[in-house]
């Protein structure tokens, strides 16, 4: 078996699935009660926030739990738009945002906002140049997202984050850094971010988990009323032993982070070079140095509808992705694929491979076969009919 599709969610590590079945076994107080068992579990909580903050170079105030990166992301936009909009009514965000970003950003344009969806290049980046001229005197919200989970190009964050400062003070940047951290360096104070979300599947943690860093002094309406957990930012009693477990795969991700960065970026570049050698395929994103996340290898078989090579790659018990996880059913072209401007043979083939430590260049040179073949076996049913059923 080898799973290459760590994008869409990955094994939790050995000592998270100890730590949150310890929680669950002898801490199962509730942080809100005021007994030692509630103490205890409040006191979990805490030191979660703290080693999720010192991993970010935070403060703990600054690390809000959700569960996950969609509402993560649902609450940094929704709320910073509700609570800015006598200041603006202008929103900007990108064209390959995840769904959770996009669709929020629809819904809001629904409801009355103006929203830039800026464009990116053949790479899938944003140019610096659009989001200048898009900036507007009534533009409250920026969201970018640091590593998009579908071709894994990184977006110029920094750039992004002193182009802002330099335009105004008061426009809050979002940055979606689901597929981000542990693998790329971020820390929000540096990169003039406001608001980061964080999902803690995608870093070998519990599903169901995750937060937003809401920069000290940015006030944000809660997101849910009840109890006033969270600094009354979002009520409900905690998921201890989750935060826990996230705590745990954040420091752990963090620290190996330079080893993950060092063994990935050789993966990579070995399955790029196998993709290369077949000559159906075509390798999407930057070829240059330090553009693309290393973790996140992503190419198109033109004309092949991406489910058949993921079915075909299966049979050789081998896992990897057509798209985002959560849109994958989805039988249309890629929305992120077509925004960088591929035409729609190229953009219903898209296939994502991801991967992480635990993988081998063996593991690598294995799926370079096996994808041969696949390969070999498919591009005799090719039509070049995108929308034809096979
Ligand atoms: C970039 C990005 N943002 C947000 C999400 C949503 O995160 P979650 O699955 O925790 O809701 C994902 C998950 O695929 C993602 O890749």
């Amino acid at each position: 078996m080898l799973y290459l599709d760590y994008a869409a969610t990955t094994p939790p590590y050995d000592e998270v699935i100890d730590a949150v079945a310890e929680v669950m076994k002898q801490h199962y107080g509730n942080p809100s009660s005021l007994h030692r068992m509630g103490v205890v579990a409040e006191q979990l909580v805490s030191q979660a926030r703290a080693v999720i903050a010192s991993s970010l170079s935070c403060q703990p105030v600054e690390i809000r739990f959700t569960s996950g990166g969609t509402e993560s992301n649902n609450w940094a936009i929704q709320a910073t738009a509700r609570r800015f909009r006598q200041r603006g009514n202008h929103l900007i965000t990108t064209a390959v945002e995840h769904a959770s970003v996009y669709e929020t950003f629809r819904e809001l344009e629904r409801q009355g906002f103006r929203v830039t969806y800026l464009p990116v290049d053949a790479t899938g980046a944003v140019k610096l140049e659009e989001l200048d001229k898009a900036l507007s005197d009534d533009t409250i919200l920026v969201s970018i997202m640091a590593v998009n989970n579908e071709i894994g190009r990184i977006q110029p964050i920094s750039a992004i984050g002193e182009l802002l400062r330099q335009r105004s003070r008061t426009i809050v940047f979002h940055v979606d850094a689901v597929q981000a951290i542990g693998k790329v360096p971020l820390h929000p104070g540096k990169l003039k971010i406001d608001l980061l979300s964080c999902s803690a599947h995608k870093l070998r943690g519990p599903k169901g988990s995750g937060f937003l860093y809401v920069r000290k002094g940015l006030e944000l309406p809660p997101l849910m009323y009840g109890g006033g957990q969270e600094g009354g930012l979002r009520s409900g009693t905690e998921n201890v032993p989750s935060l826990v477990g996230m705590a745990k795969a954040i420091r752990m991700a963090v620290e190996e982070q330079d080893r993950f960065h060092a063994h990935t970026h050789l993966l990579r570049k070995q399955l790029a070079a196998a993709i290369r050698d077949i000559p159906e395929l075509r390798l999407s994103g930057s070829d240059a140095e330090g553009e693309m996340a290393p973790h996140i290898v992503h190419f198109c078989f033109p004309g092949m509808k991406s489910e058949v090579l993921v079915h075909a790659l299966e049979e050789a018990d081998i896992y990897v992705s057509s798209r985002s996880a959560c849109s994958s059913s989805a039988n249309k072209p890629s929305r992120v694929l077509k925004a960088m401007g591929f035409d729609d043979a190229r953009a219903i083939s898209g296939i994502r491979v991801s991967y992480s430590l635990s993988q081998t260049i063996d593991d690598i040179n294995y799926f370079g076969e096996q994808l041969q073949k696949a390969v070999a076996r498919l591009k005799h049913t090719i039509t070049g009919q995108p929308n034809q059923r096979r």
